[in-house]
């Protein structure tokens, strides 16, 4: 079957490709960032902020951040210390984990035209949702959760970066006709982001979590392990999408209430399902009326 000129690619064509596609350094050092960063919390302010200090795009960062999300204040924040002041330690550890993953996937997403930064947005609003989603139901270990979230849709960057033409005409339909992405991705390309985002993951040897993260999150009620995450992830992904917060690249319209419907929830609280996921829904809600002026200050 073709697409305008494109043809559908079989598996070993699929494999063959991605095989080229380069490693980043940023996403195999994760483990040991968690790590470091779990640390990091129980050392003084001062010590964190000389350590970030070392790092000029976090620093730029984390002042955008603070200074758009505290845009009220009588004098902006200039300074690291008062940045983390204002941030708090959890906030600081899962900026310090985003800002290199970014960095190295930009340098993958230069060939192929796509409002990236919208992307981004989409991505770290969907990290900062699943955590929120996650804690109806359990207490966050780590920032995995976090990291499961922002690496959930990989295989958009790797299908951009490995077979620019698809990706554009999957786009260029998607926007046009608005049907399904994933649908539209294995009519046009032979597979979809999910399972071509886990197989980049698996290749680079990179923890399940985030594997099964990328491959399930569209149906988190398959996922093998790790289900309250993935599930989270699913239901984040799609508040995002409902609210009209940056660019998933998925054109096919959603609500809030098929967010509130989707297949997540019932692995989330299959009992007593109505009652607590009203008390979720308000929280929810909250988060999501505070995201976009959030999300301006990270990208
Ligand atoms: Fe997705
Ligand atoms: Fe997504």
């Amino acid at each position: 079957m073709t697409s305008g000129s494109l043809s559908i690619l079989e598996r070993k064509e699929i494999e063959a490709q991605l095989a080229r596609c380069p490693s980043l350094p940023s996403l195999g050092s994760i483990n040991k960032a968690l790590q470091g960063l779990l640390l990091a919390e129980q050392r003084y302010s001062a010590q964190v902020a000389e350590i970030i200090r070392c790092d000029p795009s976090l620093t730029s960062r984390l002042l955008r951040l603070v200074n758009s999300v505290y845009y009220g204040l009588s004098t902006p924040v200039n300074s690291i210390e008062e940045a983390v002041f204002y941030l708090g330690m959890r906030q600081i550890r899962q900026l310090t984990m985003v800002t290199p993953i970014i960095e190295d996937f930009q340098k993958l997403t230069h060939q192929c035209a796509f409002p990236w930064r919208e992307f981004w947005q989409h991505c770290i609003g969907t990290a900062i949702l699943t955590r929120e989603v996650l804690s109806v139901v359990q207490a966050p270990a780590d920032e995995s959760d976090y990291v499961a979230g922002l690496v959930h849709d990989v295989g958009k960057i790797v299908m951009a970066w490995s077979f620019p033409d698809h990706f554009t005409e999957i786009h260029h339909q998607g926007s046009i006709t608005k049907r399904d992405l994933l649908e539209l991705e294995n009519e046009i390309l032979g597979i979809d982001h999910a399972e071509l985002g886990a197989l980049y993951l698996e290749r680079h040897h990179l923890p399940e979590l985030m594997i099964d993260a990328a491959r399930y999150h569209h149906h988190p009620e398959r996922a093998p392990r790790h289900v309250p995450i993935i599930a989270s992830v699913q239901i984040a992904d799609m508040l995002v999408r409902s609210e009209g917060i940056g660019c998933s690249g998925n054109y096919q319209p959603i609500t809030h209430d098929d967010a509130f419907k989707a297949a997540g929830w019932r692995v989330l609280l299959p009992h007593n399902h109505e009652a607590e996921q009203a008390l979720a829904r308000a929280s929810l809600h909250r988060s999501l009326e505070r995201l976009p002026l959030l999300l301006e200050g990270l990208v």
